[in-house]
C-alpha cells in the first residue's frame, strides 16, 4: 500500500529516497525506500551520454513502466526530461502521458522562477509535482561546470524564495541539489513540506542517491562530492565472474547438478 502521507513532514521521519532503473533493482529494494525515483539520470548513468538533455519522454516512459510494475509499497517519482515542460499546455500533456504510462505517483521537475506556472498548472490539476532547485543537471551540457548554490546572500535568499513558491504553487516537497549546509537548513525550516537533498547536507528532510552509485557500478567518470559508495559492488562482481570463468576453463562448470538427463 503506498504511503502519501510520508509526504507530511511533522511525521519527521527522515525520507530515505534513492534513483534507480531496473526493474530487479525495483523489484528488491521495494517497501525498503520511501521514494523511488526513475531519474533521468539514467541518460549519464546508464547510457554513457555527456548530460542528461538526450533523455526522451519515451525513455523515460519505457524505463518508468518497467521498474514501476514492480514497485508495490515505495512511492515512486518520475522525471519529466529535458525541454519536455516548456509551458504549461506542453508540461500537463506530457506529465499525464508519463503518469498514466509508468503509474508513478509524483512526477520531478527541474524548476527556477520561470516554471512556478507549471507547478501551479500541474498542481491545480491533480498532479503531485516535486520541485527540483539548486543544482538542475538539464541546464548543463558539461557536468564539470556544476558548482555549489547558496554560498552568497543573493543566491541563499533567491533559492528560499523559490522554494516556498514552489509549495505556494502546490509543490509536494522540494528536491535540493548541492546546495550549501546553511542554506539548505534556511530552506527546510522555511518550507512546511519536505525537503529531500542530495549534496544538501543533513539539514533536510530526506535524502536521495543514485543507486549505481551507492554500489559503485555507475559509469560516469564525473563523482560529486555528495556521492558516497556503501559497497563496492564492482569488485564482488569481478570476483564472481572470475569464478565462473575459471570453472569453465576448468571444466569443473557445470556439473551434473546443473545437466539434463
Ligand atoms: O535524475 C536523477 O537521478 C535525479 C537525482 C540526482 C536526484 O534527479
Amino acid at each position: 500500500m503506498k504511503n502519501i502521507k510520508l509526504l507530511n513532514k511533522r511525521f519527521n521521519n527522515p525520507l530515505s529516497c534513492l534513483a534507480i532503473y531496473s526493474p530487479s533493482i525495483g523489484k528488491i529494494l521495494d517497501g525498503n525506500l520511501d521514494i523511488i525515483l526513475i531519474g533521468d539520470s539514467l541518460g549519464t548513468t546508464l547510457y554513457g551520454m555527456k548530460n542528461t538533455q538526450g533523455v526522451t519522454l519515451k525513455m523515460m516512459k519505457e524505463h518508468g513502466r518497467a521498474v514501476i510494475q514492480n514497485i508495490k509499497k515505495s512511492l515512486t517519482m518520475i522525471d519529466l526530461p529535458f525541454r519536455t515542460y516548456e509551458n504549461k499546455i506542453q508540461a500537463l500533456r506530457n506529465a499525464k502521458d508519463i503518469l498514466n504510462y509508468t503509474k508513478a505517483n509524483l512526477i520531478k521537475l527541474e524548476i527556477n522562477k520561470n516554471k512556478l506556472k507549471i507547478v501551479e498548472h500541474l498542481s491545480k490539476n491533480n498532479i503531485g509535482v516535486v520541485a527540483h532547485i539548486g543544482v538542475t543537471p538539464q541546464n548543463y551540457k558539461d557536468f564539470k561546470k556544476i558548482k555549489v548554490f547558496g554560498k552568497t546572500k543573493k543566491e541563499q535568499n533567491n533559492l528560499i524564495k523559490l522554494a516556498l513558491n514552489a509549495e505556494f504553487y502546490g509543490a509536494k516537497a522540494i528536491l535540493l541539489e548541492c546546495i550549501t549546509e546553511n542554506t539548505a537548513k534556511k530552506i527546510t525550516s522555511a518550507v512546511s513540506i519536505p525537503t529531500i537533498g542530495i549534496g544538501a547536507s543533513k539539514y533536510c528532510d530526506g535524502q536521495i542517491l543514485v543507486f549505481d552509485d551507492l554500489i559503485n557500478l555507475s559509469l560516469n567518470s564525473y563523482k560529486p562530492k555528495f556521492v558516497k559508495s556503501f559497497i563496492k559492488f564492482n569488485k564482488l562482481v569481478k570476483r564472481a565472474v572470475l569464478n565462473y570463468s575459471n570453472e569453465v576453463k576448468l571444466k569443473k562448470f557445470p556439473t551434473k547438478a546443473y545437466t539434463y538427463k
